[in-house]
């Protein structure tokens, strides 16, 4: 790997984008990525990266830029003229887009419609190739209508969120089969880790288990418990975007572990890894259940399997046990300082 391969990062400060830029550093790549303008500076899951000195030595760089401001994606991609571009920024809460439906369409939809004209015009420019990563989701899937879903499963979006998301996958592949780009797009069956946003059920269950443990709190507010969900390791899933700008055609992708677990689930691991019984400490809140509700969603990676040779190395237990710890350690220090 040459030493001057750019990639550009939308949402570095997320979750994925964290493991991301992470996976491109230790290969080498220089790795720029954009922020959003906050009142508090967002970068504790990349701070790890500065510590390690990555930015005194110029291999990672931070911008300003918003999805929702068209300018500022074509004034980045002019001047980082990145090899690659992965596109993870997003208002990525499903629940969340029935309150903020019309933000999250311009984040989600037109953000990546703005992202593509603005590649396509420096591809245009400079005759530089751009490879194009889009964050696709499995919520696109919706009210299912085959189970496992691949990437020939029809769509059938339940949110905001997932209608938004249909979207940017639609023009995703509009501009590749038009303009000829090298545009791809990984349908993500969710991935969680120990740097999930704590609003997300995996995180809400295993920080809440790790503090009732601790005393710190008496009992977890939840929504459905009966929903089921394919739920994988953000530092796989990230393996499998890259893999896919290597290949020498685009293509779109469904990256999934093939096994589906319910909320109820979770909770019943996620206590029984801290010695407690979930039912002593769930309640449950009309607030945290969705107008509509995506039941199960169950993803067959076989093509990535086949074509990019990607495989998920963590299963669900393991994956609920490395986030407990996690939170158990979080815990225990705050509870100490
Ligand atoms: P995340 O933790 O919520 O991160 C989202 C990132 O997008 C953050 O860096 C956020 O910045 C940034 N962002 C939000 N609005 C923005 C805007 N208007 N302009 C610029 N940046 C903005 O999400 P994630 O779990 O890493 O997911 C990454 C991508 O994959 C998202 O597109 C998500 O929809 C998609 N996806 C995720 C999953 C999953 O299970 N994790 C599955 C399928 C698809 P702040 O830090 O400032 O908030
Ligand atoms: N967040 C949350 N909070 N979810 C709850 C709760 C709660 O208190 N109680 C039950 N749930 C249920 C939700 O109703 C949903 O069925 C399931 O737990 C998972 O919810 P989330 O963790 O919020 O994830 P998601 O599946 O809605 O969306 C995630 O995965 C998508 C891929 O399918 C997000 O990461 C999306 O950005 C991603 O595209």
């Amino acid at each position: 790997m040459s030493a001057s391969r750019r990639a550009f990062i939308t949402g570095i400060s997320g979750q994925d984008g964290s493991y991301l830029a992470e996976f491109l550093l230790s290969k080498g790549y220089e790795v720029h990525g954009m922020l959003r303008r906050t009142s508090n500076l967002s970068r504790t899951r990349i701070d790890g990266l500065f510590e390690q000195g990555a930015a005194s030595d110029g291999c990672l760089q931070l911008h300003y830029g918003d999805m929702t401001d068209s300018m500022s994606l074509v004034r980045l991609i002019r001047d980082i003229q990145p090899h690659e571009v992965y596109n993870l920024a997003a208002q990525s809460h499903v629940r969340i887009s029935f309150e903020q439906p019309n933000y999250t369409a311009e984040v989600c939809a037109l953000g990546v419609l703005g992202m593509l004209d603005a590649i396509r015009e420096f591809q245009h420019q400079s005759g530089q190739e751009v490879r194009f990563y889009q964050a696709s989701s499995s919520e696109m899937f919706g009210k299912v209508t085959e189970s496992p879903q691949r990437e020939t499963t029809p769509f059938a979006p339940r949110s905001p969120y997932g209608v938004a998301k249909l979207y940017g996958h639609w023009i995703t592949v509009n501009y590749r089969e038009s303009y000829g780009l090298h545009a791809s797009s990984g349908i993500l069956f969710n991935h969680e880790s120990p740097r999930r946003g704590e609003n997300f059920v995996t995180r809400k269950v295993t920080q809440a288990a790790a503090r009732i443990k601790l005393g710190l709190e008496k009992t977890i507010t939840l929504g459905n418990l009966d929903a089921r969900r394919d739920w994988g390791f953000a530092g796989d899933f990230v393996k499998a975007m890259w893999c896919m700008l290597q290949q020498d055609t685009p293509d779109d992708y469904v990256i999934a572990t093939g096994s589906s677990h319910s909320v109820r689930e979770l909770c019943q691991f996620a206590f029984e890894h801290v010695g407690l019984d979930y039912r002593d400490y769930v309640e449950h809140d009309v607030r945290f259940e969705r107008p509509a509700e995506v039941d199960h969603l169950l993803g067959d990676a076989t093509k990535a399997q086949e074509n990019l040779g990607w495989n998920p190395s963590v299963h669900f237990q393991d994956l609920i046990v490395m986030m407990v710890e996690s939170d158990l350690k979080r815990a225990a220090e705050r509870r100490e300082n």
